[in-house]
């Protein structure tokens, strides 16, 4: 059986049209979302992320302001500059483009950004109100900033009606970008969620309980058909240039034979980052407004 691909760029569309809306709206009330992005260095796969971030800013009608910084610049010199966005009553979101040159302290970077323009869900305060909530539906309804993949991970699946209420989810992959938000906004929405990584034991068996898979361990091609179960629903985060072009971690020709569903690498979650960082930064701009 073939598996129904999860068209992350047609969803993402769908919700973009939402979002050119809510833009309209609040541009009629005086509000102008912007958001501020910074990239340190000269990272090609950066560079693309924050070319797609900023056309999809101009696309929804929300300002976007970047600059570019030296790789060496100082970590005290990159410090003062979110100071000056976080104090910039026109900025209402702010995005540091990671990986930052090693020579950053990343952590001390992220906690510098006010949590009121932590669009990319990133600051201890907002992964901190996450994690505590309950609910998914509490965290929307209440105007958390949720990290973007994650988020539209869960947009994903609400919008192709794949139930998560009791489901075995198991995510591969661990990062604070993805692995770890991804497992609270499942157990928020009543799954139960496993996390694997390079050291667990038995992965392929773990995996083949799953009904939904999360493919996030930034390894091409990595999940392949013998770790599945028949009917399983997979989720592709991966994003690898190889030779041959854009793989994700999932072996897709092979797994799309066994799953019910899947999401292609291009056109699976990627879109939906992208998306939800709007929706983040058009929300940012709405609470800033105090509307
Ligand atoms: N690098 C890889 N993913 C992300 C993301 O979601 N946000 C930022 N700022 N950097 C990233």
């Amino acid at each position: 059986m073939a598996a129904m691909i999860i068209n992350g760029k047609e969803v993402a569309q769908q919700i973009q049209d939402e979002l050119t809306v809510r833009v309209t709206e609040l541009k009629d009330k005086g509000v102008l979302p912007r958001l501020a992005t910074l990239l340190v260095g000269e990272n090609p796969a950066s560079q693309v992320y924050i070319g797609q971030k900023r056309k999809a800013c101009d696309r929804l009608g929300i300002i976007s302001d970047h600059q570019t910084l030296p790789a060496d610049i100082t970590e005290a010199k990159l410090l003062s500059i979110i100071d000056g966005l976080n104090n910039d009553p026109g900025v209402s979101g702010i995005l540091v483009q990671l990986p930052v040159p090693e020579h950053i302290d990343s952590v001390k970077i992220l906690d510098a950004i006010s949590p009121q323009k932590d669009v990319d869900g990133f600051h201890p305060f907002n992964v901190g109100k996450f994690f505590t909530e309950k609910s998914f539906s509490d965290m929307i309804d209440k105007g958390l900033f949720l990290p973007c993949t994650p988020y539209g991970i869960m947009e994903l699946l609400k919008r192709y009606d794949i139930p998560t209420k009791g489901a075995d989810v198991v995510v591969v992959g661990r990062s604070n970008i993805v692995g770890k938000p991804i497992t609270m906004l499942l157990l928020a929405a009543d799954a139960t969620v496993t996390i694997c990584h390079s050291r667990t034991k038995n992965l392929k068996e773990v995996c083949q309980r799953a009904d939904i898979v999360i493919a996030a361990i930034g390894k091409p091609k990595f999940v392949t058909a013998d770790m599945v179960k028949e009917g399983v629903v997979v989720i592709d985060v991966g994003v690898n240039r190889l030779p041959e072009g854009l793989v994700g971690d999932v072996d897709y020709e092979n797994v799309s034979q066994k799953a019910s569903a899947i999401t292609p690498v291009p056109g699976g979650v990627g879109p939906m980052t992208i998306t939800m960082l709007m929706a983040n930064t058009i929300m940012a701009a709405k609470n800033q407004a105090g509307i």
